[in-house]
């Protein structure tokens, strides 16, 4: 969108929302909010930050080095990893590339924290996520595209934003595919988590970065509004002769989703001290004095994978699924 390149270029006064960038910081069979110490746990994540596969409490206080460029942000994202499944039934891991308007940082996700929308806190208080806060969005397992939060953007060019679809574009897409996931941002302000990560939120999110709806009374407190947008560079596999055969399109989420309606977005909060909050206090976000790292910093900060799989080659699987 280029208007968003005018906002960066203008630096108009009210800014009301972050947006940065993360680079990946592992790709493995990893899900400590979903199924904490399970090694490996059923399919693929990708994740920044510190990360295995228990990691539970601060862990802002824990970590030591962060793939994001605010460096007081050790919260760690993550979402499923994308398939190219060719005509002759082998799969292979999709690319991501970074978000044109953030530079080069490794693979890579924007992460957004807004208050009411990019202008404005709607005169509102809005309190940060706290130290061991962690929450979901979407289930691997839903089989309608019905949350408005939930979204993909088929790129004509690296800018292209709206025309959201819920489920995965049908048609190749020129510059690849954008998945986005906005969170629910109303809390019970009582729970750090629940058993299904999703309780102790409420989601009156509207989609497409519209201001969400006010906060029901089981839910009353307004925290930011989080946002992931992942970009899958999709142009390697856009050639319809080794798409299906019946002309079906060929991109399935990790855990052999083709629809692409079970994606979801994990997140456990992990800025040091009070950064979060006062950047949410401030009016205009863009002079929030968080500090920043370089992108070579950022991509600096990676660690071990504790599963071992196969991530590049053409698989005749699904990391995790049993072979056919
Ligand atoms: C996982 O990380 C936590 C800190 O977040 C640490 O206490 C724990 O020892 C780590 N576990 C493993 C298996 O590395
Ligand atoms: C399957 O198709 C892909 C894409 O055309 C190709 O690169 C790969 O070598 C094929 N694998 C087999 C086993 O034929
Ligand atoms: C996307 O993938 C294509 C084909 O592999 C590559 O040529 C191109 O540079 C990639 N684009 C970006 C923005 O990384």
């Amino acid at each position: 969108m280029k208007w968003l390149f005018l906002t960066l270029a203008l630096a108009a006064p009210s800014w009301a929302y972050i947006r940065f960038g993360c680079a990946t910081l592992s790709v493995q069979r990893l899900d400590p909010v979903v199924e904490p110490g399970s090694i490996p746990s059923a399919h693929l994540h990708q994740a920044r930050n510190a990360f295995n596969a228990t990691m539970s409490g601060d862990i802002g206080a824990k970590a030591t080095c962060t793939t994001c460029s605010f460096s007081e942000d050790f919260s760690n994202y993550w979402t499923a990893v994308m398939y190219f499944k060719a005509r002759n039934g082998t799969y292979k891991r999709v690319p991501q590339y970074p978000n044109a308007l953030l530079g080069s940082l490794t693979g890579g996700m924007t992460i957004y924290y807004l208050q009411q929308d990019f202008n404005s806190n709607g005169k509102t208080k809005i309190t940060s996520f706290k130290p061991g806060f962690r929450m979901t969005v979407g289930s691997p397992t839903t089989t309608s595209g019905s949350n408005p939060g939930l979204r993909y953007t088929c790129l004509k060019d690296i800018m292209t934003r709206g025309s959201e679809t819920n489920d995965f574009p049908k048609q190749p897409c020129p510059a690849g595919i954008m998945a986005i996931h906005h969170f629910p941002a109303c809390w019970d302000g009582k729970n750090l988590d629940s058993p299904n990560h999703q309780d102790h939120m409420y989601n009156t999110v509207k989609g497409a970065f519209q201001n969400a709806g006010p906060c029901p009374s089981s839910h009353p407190v307004r925290m930011p509004q989080l946002a992931f947008e992942t970009m899958w560079n999709t142009t390697a596999f856009n050639d319809k002769s080794i798409w299906p055969a019946d002309g079906s399109q060929p991109f399935v989420w990790s855990f052999d989703d083709r629809r692409g309606y079970g994606t979801h977005g994990d997140y456990m909060f992990g800025w040091k001290g009070d950064a979060l909050q006062k950047a949410m206090d401030s009016t205009s976000l863009v002079s929030n004095n968080l500090k920043t790292q370089s992108v070579a910093e950022a991509n600096k900060c990676t660690i071990k994978n504790t599963v071992n799989d196969d991530l590049d080659g053409w698989l005749d699987h699904l990391p995790g699924a049993m072979p056919m």
